[in-house]
């Protein structure tokens, strides 16, 4: 596994030994890992954690090597670390695996990529992509943590400031919904026409990032996509701006420009400040996930990582029993394993729901409607 080692994340790792696996696991961004919780790991029976937070990039990768050593049958990945490795510098361990997971947006649009080209070779389940993942996790659990964590870290007020959401996926989504619900007025950048009209409709200002960067408090970048926020958009943004990430990788900002045309960076927990020409710009967690990345981001609340990890839970066995029969390539969350974490979820939390009598099923069913 190469995830974001926290303790929900942990609970995946018991529920997997409990069904009988040995565990190898490291993190997936160098600085999300909580050090306690990987020290705890590796006391527990069948589970090797070589996460570390703060890591460098070399200590980062020499963990997926250690991880892979343990010659996978199956890999569970937040970005593709690991099937990327196992495709280009371990291709020895492809006759090992019988396949894989993947958690979020941006490890899929790879494999998607991989697959269409014909170089992914072995099925790889995309858990991102389905509904009990999308709108849980994506929309109120990127929405919530997100925020939570520009909150903690710089201490701001969010009612009242404008917002720059860049991207209107599920993430971007959520967290346009909960900023408006605390006071905030929401401005959407996006690259497709239809989510663009949706924001609008949804009640949102939307226009080009050139137009939003000197009228923006707080951005968010949501993208999964590189250079969102660069040079030409430092220039004019205003003085005290709060910058921060909640994609996948650390490419959305342009931080490479920011430290060479900076003349002063002050560092605080979490916090860079950038200063250009005497205006601050404040960019948090070195660009990385910010919900996860920042000293006190402990990503999203259990009440939708339940969700998530179920889901990689349940198709982690169904890739165990089924993955021989699959070829290489990504496919859907079955939908069954779908509905099922619904209908656990949903007992968990006590709520009864109606079920179709045989008249509204055989309704559903004709098409004679006898006109
Ligand atoms: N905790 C563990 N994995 C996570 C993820 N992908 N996003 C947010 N919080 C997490």
């Amino acid at each position: 596994m190469a995830l974001h080692v926290e303790a929900k994340t942990a609970n995946l790792v018991s529920t997997l030994t409990a069904g009988g696996a040995e565990v190898h696991i490291t993190g997936c961004n160098p600085l999300s890992t909580q050090d306690d919780v990987a020290e705890a790991l590796n006391d527990v029976r069948n589970v090797h954690c070589y996460a570390k937070r703060g890591c460098t990039v070399e200590e980062y990768y020499a963990a997926i090597n250690l991880v892979l050593d343990a010659k996978p049958d199956i890999t569970i990945d937040d970005g593709m670390d690991l099937i990327h490795y196992i495709h280009t510098k371990r291709r020895d361990l492809l006759k090992n695996v019988i396949g894989g997971c993947e958690e979020t947006t941006t490890g899929i649009h790879r494999l998607r990529s991989m697959a269409a080209e014909g170089k992914l070779e072995f099925p790889v389940i995309a858990v991102n992509d389905t509904p009990m993942k999308r709108f849980f996790d994506n929309v109120h659990g990127t929405g919530e943590s997100a925020l939570t964590s520009i909150m903690i870290t710089t201490n701001t007020l969010i009612a009242g400031k404008y917002i720059v959401i860049a991207g209107y996926g599920y993430c971007g989504r959520g967290l346009a919904k909960k900023a408006h619900g605390l006071g905030a007025k929401i401005i959407i950048t996006e690259i497709d026409p239809r989510r663009a009209l949706e924001a609008h409709m949804d009640g949102y200002h939307v226009m080009t990032m050139d137009e939003a960067a000197c009228l923006g408090d707080i951005f968010i970048t949501t993208t999964g996509n590189v250079a969102v926020i660069t040079g030409k958009h430092f220039k004019n943004l205003k003085d005290g701006v709060i910058l921060s990430n909640a994609g996948h990788f650390n490419v959305e900002i342009d931080i490479e420009w920011l430290h060479k045309h900076a003349d002063k960076v002050v560092r605080r927990e979490g916090i860079e400040t950038f200063f250009l020409h005497r205006k601050a710009v404040h960019v948090l967690a070195e660009g990385r996930l910010v919900n996860l990345a920042t000293p006190k981001g402990m990503g999203h609340p259990i009440e939708v990582m339940d969700l998530s990890f179920a889901l990689q839970a349940l198709c982690t066995r169904y890739i165990v029993g089924n993955g021989r029969n699959l070829k290489g390539g990504v496919y859907d969350v079955p939908d069954e394993i779908d509905e099922q974490v619904a209908n656990l979820k949903l007992g968990s939390l006590g709520l009864s729901i109606d079920e179709m009598t045989p008249e509204q099923k055989k309704y559903l069913c004709s098409w004679d409607i006898g006109t």
